[in-house]
Order: C-alpha cells, then sequence, then structure tokens
C-alpha cells in the first residue's frame, strides 16, 4: 500500500512514524516532508499548497491512501481535490475546513448551536469595530477571522494594544483577506486544555487530552509561537470535565456541522479553556495540533492507519481505540531568536540511542549531516507512567542533543504537574 502524507513538520514525522506501525504499508511520501523524516518516508519536495503538484504526483505514483494534515491545504481544498481523483483521504473537505479557515464561521456557529465560548461580536467596517474597543471591557481578543500562521489572535490589554491590533489586520492587511472580518471578544482565563478527537460525522472519539505552550518563553510568557512543547494527558481535564465537554462541545458540533450540511470526516481539534463557569470552546481546528501530535499519538495502542480508513469509510463505529495509560512530554528545540528571526543552517547532533522520540520539524541535508533549517527545529517525546517522569525523561534526552543555536524552554509541563496537586 502506498501513502503520502501531505505536510512537512514535525507533526507530519510523528503521523508518519505512527503509520509505519501498520505491515501492509510500503511506501510513505511526504510532500514536502524535509529531510530530518528521510528515514520514515520519502520527501518529495512539493509543497503542501501546490494542490496541482499533489494531485498530479497522486495520479502518477497510483497513491491508495492520502492524509492531509497542514490547515492552508485542507482550507484550500486539498482533500477535494484528491478524492476526485477517488483517492480516499483523511482530512475534511473544504466546505467543512472552514471550521478552523473562518472565526467568523466558527463563532456563528457555536452561537447558533449553544455551544459554550467566549461573547463576541464580529466586524468588517474598521471603523465600527475602532468604535467598539473604545467602550468595551479590557484585556479584549482581537482575531482575525482566516487563516494567519497562527498569528491571527492579539490579546489587547489597552486600548491602544487594540486599536493598533484592528489596524494592522483590517487596514494594513496583516494578513492579507484574513483580515476583511476579524471576532472580537471577551477575555476568557482558566487553565488551556486541547482535545483532538477522530470524528466520520456519526461518531466521534476524542484523543487523549493535552496542553500546549504556546508562548516563546519561561513562565508563559513571551511571543505566540506554533508551540514550544506540550504534555498528555492534561490533568486538568478530570472524567468530569470530560463528560461535560463530551456532551456540551464535541457531540454538539459533529450535529452542527451535519445539519449546516458541511459533515466533518477526520481530526478535529477543540481547543478549551476552563474557566470558572465551566469548560469554552476557545477555538476549532480541523486537524491535527502541532505540537499536541508529538504527545498524543505516541500514546495511540490502536493502529493509526486502520482507525484512519474506518473515518473515511464512516466506520468509526466499528473500531475500538484504545490508548495506553501512561503519560508523554514534548519538549521543542528551536533556533534561537524564533518566532522572531533566527540563524539557521547549524549541524544537528542527536545520539543514536536516546531513550526518547526525536521528531524533525525544519532540518536539511547539507553534505551528508542535518543542518537546522527553520524556527521549530524538532520535538523531543518521552514517554513514562507518571508525568514529572515523562518530563524529566524529555529534558534528560533533549540535554543530550545540540545545535550552534538551540533553544528550549524549561518549564514545559510545569503547569500540568502544578494542576495535579490541586
Ligand atoms: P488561537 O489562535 O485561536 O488558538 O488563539 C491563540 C491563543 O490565544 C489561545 O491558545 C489562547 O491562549 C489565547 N486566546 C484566544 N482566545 C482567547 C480568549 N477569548 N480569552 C483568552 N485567551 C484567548
Ligand atoms: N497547537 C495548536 C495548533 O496546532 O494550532
Amino acid at each position: 500500500m502506498k501513502i503520502m502524507v501531505v505536510g512537512g513538520g514535525g507533526r507530519e514525522h510523528a503521523i508518519i512514524k505512527k503509520l509505519k506501525e501498520n505491515d501492509a504499508l510500503k511506501t510513505i511520501y511526504a510532500l514536502p516532508g524535509n529531510a530530518g523524516m528521510r528515514g520514515d518516508a520519502v520527501c518529495t519536495g512539493i509543497k503542501a499548497m501546490d494542490l496541482d503538484a499533489i494531485a498530479d504526483f497522486a495520479k502518477k505514483n497510483e497513491i491508495d491512501y492520502a492524509v492531509v494534515t497542514p490547515d492552508d491545504p485542507l482550507v484550500a481544498g486539498c482533500v477535494d481535490r484528491l478524492s476526485a481523483l477517488g483517492i480516499p483521504c483523511f482530512g475534511p473537505d473544504a466546505k467543512a475546513a472552514v471550521i478552523e479557515g473562518s472565526k467568523v464561521f466558527s463563532k456563528n456557529l457555536m452561537k447558533k448551536y449553544g455551544i459554550p465560548t467566549a461573547a463576541y461580536e464580529v466586524f468588517s467596517d474598521i471603523d465600527a469595530a475602532l468604535e467598539y474597543v473604545e467602550e468595551c471591557p479590557l484585556p479584549t481578543v482581537v482575531k482575525a477571522d482566516g487563516l494567519a500562521l497562527g498569528k491571527g489572535v492579539i490579546i489587547a490589554e489597552t486600548r491602544q494594544e487594540a486599536r493598533d491590533a484592528l489596524l494592522s489586520i483590517m487596514r494594513d492587511k496583516k494578513f492579507g483577506a484574513s483580515g476583511n472580518s476579524v471576532v472580537i471578544e471577551e477575555f476568557l482565563e482558566g487553565p488551556e486544555l486541547s482535545v483532538l478527537s477522530f470524528t466520520d460525522g456519526t461518531k466521534l472519539v476524542p484523543m487523549v487530552s493535552s496542553m500546549d505552550h504556546k508562548r516563546a518563553l519561561d513562565g508563559d510568557r513571551g511571543l505566540n509561537t506554533g508551540g514550544m512543547g506540550a504534555i498528555a494527558p492534561n490533568p486538568y481535564y478530570s472524567e468530569d470535565i470530560a463528560a461535560r465537554c463530551m456532551q456540551e462541545i464535541f457531540i454538539p458540533t459533529m450535529n452542527a456541522m451535519n445539519a449546516e450540511g458541511r459533515k466533518f470526516k477526520g481530526c478535529l481539534y477543540f481547543g478549551l479553556m476552563l474557566t470558572r463557569d465551566g469548560p469554552k470552546l476557545i477555538e476549532y481546528n480541523c486537524r491535527f495540533g502541532d505540537p499536541e501530535t508529538q504527545v498524543v499519538l505516541p500514546l495511540l495502542k490502536t493502529d493509526l492507519l486502520e482507525i484512519m480508513k474506518a473515518v473515511t469509510e464512516e466506520r468509526l463505529a466499528e473500531i475500538e481505540v484504545e490508548f495506553s495509560k501512561d503519560c508523554a512530554c514534548c519538549v521543542i528545540m528551536a533556533s534561537e531568536g524564533y518566532p522572531g528571526d533566527y540563524e539557521k543552517g547549524f549541524e544537528l547532533h542527536i545520539p543514536a540511542e536516546l531513550d526518547a522520540e526525536v521528531y524533525i520539524a525544519g532540518a536539511a541535508e547539507r553534505d551528508g549531516v542535518l543542518v537546522s533549517n527553520g524556527g521549530r527545529v524538532l520535538g523531543c517525546t518521552a514517554v513514562a507512567e507518571s508525568l514529572p517522569l515523562a518530563v524529566k525523561k524529555a529534558y534528560d534526552a533533549v540535554s543530550r542533543i545540540s545545535f550552534a543555536n538551540a533553544y528550549y524552554r524549561k518549564d514545559i509541563g510545569a503547569r500540568a504537574l502544578k494542576g495535579m496537586e490541586v
């Protein structure tokens, strides 16, 4: 069987490594992939947004199954294109991917179907938006409607920050057409939780919960990044909270998408906040999260390809999806300076024997050696029977990996460990 995975980062590396556990799998192609995953997949260099080249590649190579992971090709209709060629895919079609592609759509969906979320207003007129932030409670949260490389959310502590956010999104079009509309919403407080789920539109199976660490610096300070580390399971996700989320958020979302004629098939990601008033939905992603995938999939016991095919064929109800009781911690090693400017091209030193998995997010090959080639360079995931042990093992492994300008947070898991005390 020949599979292709569209995408090229650490999340894709984790998916590819997990898929490889299936014996029927002969070849995995990554589009584009990166040099660091060459031992696990054939990296084609084809860009994840080059839908013509992706379709051509799939046809020429007689691909049996495709997994589309990043948000932009999903929103742009990559799955629609491949499905039209008769290639079964894992991932939502464009109609369903709008759940991440438009925050106006997703907020309106939550409101219409009574799914708990932050109170909000939508604006497509900049003057009306500017007027609104003169009066609204602070801090307030300004969000560009469309995809913005994870940078379209601004938490404004002051009116000036709110004005600046609106001007850069709506007037200067910092994120292009994604800023034609904005959502301005209530600031919520509480521990954050990520829950990825498999759904085929009929059944929804939540995966092990996790916690991302989005800010660049220790103590959740500094700029927002693509994610500096993650742990799973999330200790704040008690059985009681899980049951509430299922009943108040997950199942209502699946049903709402069906009612809107936008059946969602793939991995639906719920970004949640545990507020004093209970769990509230911050955002949906139409795909696996990065770096949540790097802690969730190592705990999956059921064959990933079997689950994915069951989702595509709408027979998820027939499959038992099992996770181990262990805990996982992933520490991201980035290039110093990320998410701002950084240097790359430094040789990676990764010992062959490590008590952890290394998922390469951004590497290239130079004279036969791997060198850093991105902001986030790699993720190092350790699994153990408890969270403190998993954290320790992950940092032990990280201390043995090096490249010239490596930077990583020292406190991945600290907030979760605090959550275990209460
Ligand atoms: P998003 O791109 O929607 O994931 O938002 C990025 C981050 O901004 C989230 O992970 C939260 O930490 C934060 N955030 C988004 N919306 C809110 C909100 N209404 N209140 C507080 N923080 C928020
Ligand atoms: N970790 C959050 C995301 O993938 O968007």
